[in-house]
């Protein structure tokens, strides 16, 4: 018999970390990888890239979003995101309101070379505009 466990932070990490290594950034030669779990227990990479139209970069975290919802997932927990710095990185403006929309409470992991920053959307993106604001 297979048992099945939910992905640990380790897990997302080392997913992030995998998904950077895809990144295509040859402007800003900077890296980054996002790992998000869904409530099924799936993780969805993404990584970001890049346009030598610049504006079009998209973020390593909301591909990852966007690869989730188009395979049926609607509902997330967590998101760890890695890149070429040594500090935490932590979600653009633009991808915390993309995470808003789906998953307002999920916890977001910054891990970096001398510590790891654990914190909530909640705590990001206070007074998030979001669907129940459009009621
Ligand atoms: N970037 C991400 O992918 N995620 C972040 O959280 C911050 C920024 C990307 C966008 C662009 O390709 C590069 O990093 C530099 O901003």
């Amino acid at each position: 018999m297979t048992v099945t466990r939910m992905p640990s932070t380790k897990d997302l990490i080392d997913s992030a970390q995998k998904a950077r290594a895809k990144a295509y950034a040859p402007y800003s030669k900077f890296k980054v990888g996002a790992a998000l779990l869904g409530k099924s227990g799936r993780i969805y990479t993404g990584c970001n890239v890049e346009n030598a139209s610049y504006g079009l970069a998209c973020c390593a975290e909301r591909i990852a979003v966007f690869r989730a919802l188009s395979e049926g997932e609607r509902e997330f927990r967590a998101i760890a995101i890695v890149s070429s710095s040594n500090e935490p990185t932590a979600p653009c403006g633009a991808c915390r309101q993309v995470l808003n929309e789906f998953a307002p409470g999920i916890n977001i992991i910054m891990p970096g070379r001398k510590k790891t920053i654990k914190t909530t959307l909640k705590k990001l993106l206070p007074l998030a505009f979001g669907p129940k604001s459009l009621k």
